[in-house]
């Protein structure tokens, strides 16, 4: 019999749903992006993404289903991120998945939206354990040890802002639109990286957790230092943002590659797994596989469609819990932050 799971995704502004089978072949996955809903506001407002996905969610599932080329009857489950994620938005996911399942009397499984991000991986190349996983997006930057499959233990975690919170915060300051990354990395490449000596922030403790609001401070400071303040009519010049862009990119490339690098040293782990949104950034990307081949480490990133918000990788990790035995009863609800670790 054919193990077909359907993944429902509606944590922040994406709707989305997969079919994946044997945990691993990606069917169909469909992604219905908000960003021009919120585009206008510079980030996303939560009650218009509820809003949004409630429309989207039923055609969103029909393409799933139709581009698979299979109907509900066929499937073996229904997986769906329950958190961590903006409530209103989990829930219209929650409910459709939960009303699919029932209806047709499929299993339910409960996915860990950040399980999802690291389970992307999966879709290309086996899992092997133990590794060291960094999620970065633009909710989180979480730095987990992976001993064994579904095992999580937190290494370090931002004490702020989430990186991708970092990048779309300065192409706001540098009125670059939403969302920030991808403009960012397009301003970068024009740029020089060394312009600006932008701080690496490091905890005082020693640890491996993150902090990246000291260095999107230094970018305000920065500009207000040319007297910008971030209207459009008082931007800096074009060689300005694009050196700002580059030398802010290098900077937050540096803190996540070096943190990283030693969460793998110290945990004596040569297996490396990067995933979130902000892993689709190709100065992140270059800057891992360079530090990476230097130390002997094997790295493993998604493709860039698998690293921003997507069904295929909760169908994923879901198709694991569901070998697992595991099932989510009927009263499954949302969980706005559900740690992973
Ligand atoms: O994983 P994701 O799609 O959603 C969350 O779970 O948050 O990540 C979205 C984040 C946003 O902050 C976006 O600016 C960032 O990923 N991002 C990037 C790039 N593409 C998306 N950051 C840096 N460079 C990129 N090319
Ligand atoms: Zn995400």
């Amino acid at each position: 019999m054919r193990n077909l799971v359907l993944g429902i995704e509606s944590s922040c502004d994406e709707t989305a749903a997969a079919v994946v089978e044997d945990g691993c072949r990606i069917l169909s996955s469909i992604v219905a992006s908000q960003v021009e809903v919120h585009a206008p506001y510079g980030g996303i407002v939560p009650e218009l993404a509820s809003r949004r996905h409630l429309e989207a969610i039923t055609p969103v599932i029909g393409r799933a289903l139709k581009t698979a080329g299979v109907g509900l009857a066929d499937l073996s489950a229904v997986a769906v991120t329950v958190g961590p994620g903006l409530v209103g938005s989990l829930l219209v996911g929650v409910s459709a998945a939960k009303a699919i399942a029932y209806c047709r009397q499929l299993s339910l499984i409960a996915v860990n939206h950040l399980e999802g991000h690291i389970a992307a991986a999966r879709l290309e190349n086996p899992l092997v354990y133990p590794a060291v996983a960094l999620v970065v997006s633009g909710g989180h930057t979480h730095l987990y040890l992976l001993p064994a499959e579904c095992e999580y233990r937190l290494l370090g975690r931002t004490r702020d802002d989430a990186a991708g919170e970092a990048f779309d915060k300065v192409a706001k300051l540098l009125g670059l639109g939403y969302p920030g990354g991808p403009v960012i990395e397009r301003e970068a490449a024009l740029g020089n990286g060394k312009a600006i000596a932008f701080p690496r922030a490091e905890v005082s403790d020693g640890g491996l957790d993150f902090s990246f609001s000291g260095l999107k401070t230094a970018v305000v400071h920065y500009l207000k230092g040319y007297g910008a303040a971030p209207r459009s009519a008082e931007l800096p010049s074009p060689k300005t943002i694009r050196d700002v862009a580059a030398s802010f990119q290098e900077a937050a490339v540096d803190m996540l590659v070096a943190r990283i690098m030693r969460a793998a040293r110290e945990a004596g782990i040569h297996r490396l797994l990067v995933a979130g949104g902000v892993a689709c950034n190709g100065a992140l990307r270059r800057a891992l596989a360079r530090e990476a081949e230097a130390e002997g480490f094997i790295l493993t990133i998604p493709s860039p469609a698998l690293c921003t918000d997507n069904a295929a990788m909760i169908a994923a990790a879901g198709a694991v819990r569901y070998a697992r035995g595991e099932r989510a009863g009927w009263d499954l609800n949302a969980v706005a932050s559900l740690p992973l670790a």
